[in-house]
């Protein structure tokens, strides 16, 4: 046995030695002290032994399993250093390669266009205000002087929710509500999403407004003209010609629509602007003396002006847009254009 017991000494060195990896080095240490080893397959027959030579036997095979298991660890080390050093070696990462670029969010043209309008008013002392967008038919209609069964209403295809309760087609009930909370003087806009059933390249369903008003004493068309003119001159340049066309609107009186030269031929007449040289932009007039009783203002006191302005609009007129879905359909490669 003693013999038996150097032999695979012997051949345990040899093994453990030369085996290239951690796999076959796992394969080497079952195959002498697995449970069905050579080491162990030597120590179960020890039973047999008389007793002295049991015990001699026992402890050189003990002392044997000792120095195997700690050859193979530490060739297990040796090895373990050395495949990763190769696994490192081959997954080096070359850093002379060019990076690869993320890409760069840019501010929606529609949301840029809104805070230039709101930057331009507020510049001037108007305050923001904000309104709902489900909206009662008093707000959205009555109280702007627009009554149930009014032929106005078909100037605005509207998203019914109930008899009663409807999206705002327009900013215009923000004004009711701001009126019903503060006394005169007062200004302030109303920015917000408004909702109108009509679909086409240029209309959408959804869109932007931003209504704005101005109450105090001995409010005039001069003013609302003044404001409209420095709005517009800011937005779309110095030089750009503004038109106050007669309209109508049933809560103002008077109403005026309002033009601007066409910014493409500058006012002597092209396909954009039909051969017109204008282009309209905006609704605006002086305050109806109703729209004031609704409110509980007195209108022998108090006098204002109103606008409404849509916001795609403004931008598909600076930008050049013809087609109003590309503001909704967020391609990237028409939205880095701006
Ligand atoms: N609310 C009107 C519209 O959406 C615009 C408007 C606002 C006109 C204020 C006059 C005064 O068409």
């Amino acid at each position: 046995m003693k013999e038996k017991l150097k032999e695979l000494e012997i051949n345990s060195v040899g093994d453990i030695s030369s085996a290239p990896d951690s796999v076959t080095l796992n394969d080497i240490r079952v195959k002498y002290l697995g449970k069905k080893g050579l080491l162990t397959g030597i120590l179960s027959g020890l039973g047999s032994l008389p007793p002295e030579e049991r015990r001699e036997m026992g402890a050189l095979a003990n002392t044997l399993k000792t120095s195997i298991e700690g050859a193979i660890s530490a060739k297990g080390a040796e090895l373990k250093d050395s495949e990763l050093k190769t696994a490192l070696e081959k997954d080096r990462i070359d850093i002379t390669l060019p990076g690869r670029a993320s890409s760069k969010g840019t501010i929606h043209p529609l949301t840029r266009g809104m805070q230039e309008v709101i930057d331009i008013f507020t510049g001037m002392g108007f305050s923001v205000e904000e309104g709902p967008e489900i909206e009662s038919d008093y707000y959205n209609f009555e109280a702007l002087n627009i009554p149930k069964d009014h032929p106005a209403r078909d100037m605005q295809d509207t998203f019914y929710i109930t008899e009663e309760t409807i999206l705002r087609t327009h900013t215009s009930p923000v004004q009711i509500h701001t009126m019903e909370k503060v006394q005169p003087p007062v200004m302030s806009i109303a920015p917000g999403k408004v909702y109108r059933c009509d679909a086409d390249i240029t209309h959408s369903p959804m869109f932007h407004q931003v209504e704005g008003f101005m109450v105090d004493k001995d409010i005039t068309f001069g003013h609302l003209q003044g404001v409209l003119h420095t709005f517009i001159q800011t937005f779309f340049g110095e030089g750009t010609k503004v038109r106050f066309r007669p309209s109508f609107f049933p809560f103002t009186e008077p109403s005026a629509e309002v033009d601007i030269s066409c910014l493409i031929c500058g006012g002597v007449g092209c396909r954009v602007c039909s051969g017109t040289g204008w282009l309209e932009v905006l609704g605006s007039g002086m305050i109806d003396p109703e729209v004031f009783k609704a409110v509980g203002y007195d209108p022998e006191v108090w006098s204002g002006f109103a606008f409404g302005v849509g916001i795609e609009r403004l931008v598909m007129l600076k930008y050049r847009i013809n087609d109003i879905r590309l503001l909704f359909e967020n391609d990237t490669r028409f939205l880095t254009k701006f």
